[in-house]
Formats: structure tokens, C-alpha cells, sequence
């Protein structure tokens, strides 16, 4: 979500005509896109406040602009360090900070109505309407709906992007039609909880069907879906609509039932475990993965075998394993952090150890079959991509394999890569 906003971001100061430098000393402007979920990426904006303060020195006429996830208190501590800290819903209000004159931003709807009206360009309300600035041109961020209602208890995200917006279907639809005749191979479907979505009679697994059936090749992924609203619907919608991928992120967050009750998540781990089997049932070589938060508030030490013994049950393909940040402002803030620093880094290794076995033995029978890749990284003649079930895949080449989508054979596997040869 913080590359797709600062994708927003890039549209409107190119719209002002600045232009992206390679080194951040040369720029008349930086604009930082900032993340508040664990302090340790809070810690390093107040490090670039001093590799500006540095910048200032040489070229005084540097401005700087912090926008993104920003708590209210770190707004009133960062205003000391930046010339504007604005909202992410306000990046429309750039133009005006900068002392330019009047901006018109290009919609999506403002697209389609300028065809009608003789080029007739209108400013759109919402930020997410902005034409982003794509950073790739073969796989694109699309936000469908931004903010959250959920209030997990150790998350700021209800604190920083406020309530739930969803944005129309058919702004979306006209998006990724218009993405799809550029030639892009890949959308990701962006919100804090995609299965919130909500645009009169569209929800979200209506939405991916409207989105299945634009024309063309292209793959169709989301991220992130909350397991308490992961739905029958939705897990029909994922398997009937054959552009969406195999591969499905539910974050978890622990496998045990009293910590779940604590980080107020509705559900208990027969529920969510339920829900996967339903999935895997019809869609059986789905690849799954989860966000895992190891020494949450008072999580004991049985309580964390709970969910090690989840991770060998699930038996995951990836996990993004985080190790519990405590946050001002939070309902877990006011418990007490008495896992050590120690013991989530133990928490964080057995769980990785566990998941290291379960990704192989996936990946251990994908060794001999033939899978789709689409190619975004290469270090000299190696090429990487990832697969329709979301695996990295490495293979060598002599031509250029960036942005396209191939048929590769898989050779050789690790846990977290495969390797493979062009069919
Ligand atoms: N501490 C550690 N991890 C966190 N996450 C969210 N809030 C915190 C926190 N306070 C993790 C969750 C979420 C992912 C995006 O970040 O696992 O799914
Ligand atoms: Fe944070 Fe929970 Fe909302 Fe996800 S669903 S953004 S973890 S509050």
C-alpha cells in the first residue's frame, strides 16, 4: 500500500513538473511515504530528519514532505524535522503547499467523462482517483479500498489511514481494462482488509469476477484478506475465476486461541484452520501464506507452541514473521511487553525452522512440472520471477525475460527458491 501511495505521490509532483533524481542530495524536493507499524520504521524516518539536516546545509532550498502511515503524536515530533507532514486523504493538497497555482488531477472517472465532455477535466474527491505514477509497466498496485474498522488490538493502521473507503467498481474496472490494454501481466488488488470491500451491490468476491472478465492475459492477486470475513463466497469466487492466482495470504497472527481473543481478532484457530481446509479443498495446490506476530503482550511460552504447532499443522508455504512492536496509542499498548527481545528472536526461529521444512516439501513436488512465471528482477544473465502460486523461481538467460510471462521447468528447489530451465 506504501508503493502504491507513493505511486500517487510521484503523479502529482510530476504533474507540478519535478522530475525523479538517482541521489537524494540533488533533489529540491523529497517526499517520504512512511510506515508506523513497528517502531523500527518509525526509528528510521527520524534518521532521514538528519540526513536532511545534513542535505539542508549544502542546498538550503531542499523541502521535504512526510505523508503515509503517521501517528497524531509523531506528526506533532516530525513537524520539527520536515517542512510539511500531511495526510495521506490530502496529498491533493501538495500543489497548493508548494505554492503552485491550480492544479487539475487526471481521474480515472475524469478520464472517462473527458472523452464525453470535450476534454473536460474535473478534480475527483478521494486520493485513491489520482492516475498513479506506475512504478512497473507489466505489474500494477490497484488499491480497491483503503483504512480499517478492525482495531486489532496491536495494530495502528486504524489510527494512521482512519475508517474504511472502498473506491467503485468501475473506476477499478476502467483502471486495470486500461492497464490490461498497455500490456500489464499482473494486478494486485490492494486494501487493509480487500474483504471489506464494498461498493453498493459489489463486494469483494463480485468484484474480482468483474475484474476475471476483462479480456485479455493477466493474472488477478489481492492482499490482505482478514480470515474473519474470509468468506464461502469468496473462496468460490477464487476458484471460478481463473485469473486469480492460486496463492492466498491469511494472516493468522497466532495459533492460539486466548492471544487471538487478546489482539481482538474474532476468530478462533479451529475457524481459521476450517476455513483453509474448505479452501484447499477447492482449490487443493493453493499455496498459502500468513502474517505471524511472535511474543505478542503476555504470550506465554505454551501459548506460542500453540502456534508452532499451527505452522506444522497449516504446513505454509511463506510466512512474513514479525516480532511484537509495542504502539502508543493501541488497546495492547497498555499491556505489558514481557517477551523478551531474546525470546522473540527464539519464537521467531523455530517458527522459521518449522516453515523452512513445510515450503520444501511443497516446493519439493513442483521439481519435474512445468510453471507460469512472471520475470521482475535480473542480476546479470540470472533471471527472477514469481510463479502463479507466488514462489520465487530463478533461471539463467542470455535474453531479456523482464515483464513477461513464461512456461518454465522447475530443476532444483530450497525453501524460499526454485530454480528451472525455459520450456
Ligand atoms: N508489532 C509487530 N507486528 C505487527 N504487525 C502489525 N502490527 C504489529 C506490531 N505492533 C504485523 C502483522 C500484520 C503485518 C502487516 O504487520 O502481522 O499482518
Ligand atoms: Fe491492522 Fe487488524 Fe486492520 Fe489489519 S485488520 S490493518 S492488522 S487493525
Amino acid at each position: 500500500m506504501n508503493i502504491s501511495d507513493a505511486e500517487r505521490i510521484a503523479s502529482v509532483l510530476e504533474s507540478l513538473k519535478y522530475q525523479k533524481t538517482a541521489d537524494m542530495a540533488d533533489a529540491d524536493l523529497v517526499a517520504v511515504t512512511m510506515c508506523s507499524i513497528r517502531q523500527s520504521a518509525v526509528d528510521r524516518v527520524h534518521g532521514l530528519v538528519q540526513k536532511f539536516n545534513e542535505i539542508k546545509k549544502k542546498n538550503p532550498k531542499l523541502k521535504t514532505i512526510l505523508t503515509g502511515c503517521v501517528l497524531k503524536k509523531d506528526k506533532k515530533i516530525f513537524i520539527e524535522g520536515f517542512d510539511h507532514v500531511i495526510d495521506i486523504r490530502d496529498i491533493k493538497k501538495i500543489p497548493e503547499l508548494l505554492g503552485a497555482k491550480q492544479i487539475i488531477f487526471r481521474s480515472f472517472q475524469s478520464e472517462a467523462m473527458s472523452a464525453k465532455k470535450n476534454n473536460l477535466l474535473s478534480a475527483p474527491d478521494s486520493y485513491l482517483d489520482i492516475t498513479p505514477k506506475y512504478s512497473s509497466d507489466f505489474s500494477a498496485n490497484v488499491p480497491i479500498m483503503t483504512g480499517c474498522n478492525n482495531f486489532c488490538s496491536y495494530c495502528v493502521v486504524p489510527y494512521t489511514r482512519e475508517r474504511e473507503i472502498s473506491r467503485t467498481a468501475k473506476e477499478i474496472v476502467s483502471e486495470i481494462k486500461n492497464l490490461v490494454k498497455k500490456g500489464y501481466k499482473e494486478v494486485w488488488l490492494l486494501g487493509q482488509n480487500v474483504n471489506s470491500y464494498k461498493d453498493a451491490g459489489t463486494n469483494f468476491p463480485k468484484l474480482l469476477g468483474l475484474i476475471n472478465d476483462i479480456q485479455g492475459e493477466f493474472w488477478i492477486r489481492f492482499t490482505s484478506s482478514h480470515p474473519k470475513d474470509f468468506s464461502d463466497e469468496l473462496i468460490n469466487a477464487m476458484a471460478n475465476n481463473k485469473k486469480v492466482t492460486p496463492y492466498l495470504n491469511l494472516p493468522v497472527q497466532s495459533g492460539d486461541n486466548k492471544v487471538l481473543k487478546s489482539m481482538n481478532r474474532h476468530y478462533t484457530v479451529a475457524e481459521y484452520k476450517n476455513k483453509l481446509k474448505k479452501l484447499r479443498k477447492k482449490i487443493p495446490n493453493i499455496a498459502i501464506s500468513t502474517d505471524i506476530i511472535v511474543g505478542f503482550a503476555g504470550e506465554t511460552k505454551k501459548e506460542f507452541m500453540n502456534t508452532a504447532k499451527l505452522f506444522r499443522d497449516v504446513k505454509y508455504d511463506m510466512a512474513y514473521i514479525n516480532k511484537y512492536s509495542p504502539r502508543a496509542g493501541t488497546m495492547a499498548a497498555k499491556l505489558k511487553d514481557n517477551v523478551s527481545k531474546e525470546e522473540k528472536k527464539n519464537r521467531e526461529k523455530i517458527l522459521t525452522d518449522i516453515l523452512k521444512q513445510t515450503a520444501l516439501a511443497h516446493n519439493k513436488k513442483l521439481v519435474g512440472k512445468e510453471t507460469l512465471v512472471l520475470f521482475n528482477e535480473n542480476r546479470g544473465n540470472n533471471y527472477f520471477g514469481k510463479d502463479q502460486y507466488y514462489k520465487t523461481v530463478k533461471v539463467a538467460s542470455d535474453k531479456n525475460l523482464l515483464g513477461r510471462l513464461i512456461k518454465v521447468r522447475i530443476t532444483e528447489t530450497q525453501p524460499f527458491i526454485l530454480k528451472g530451465e525455459i520450456v
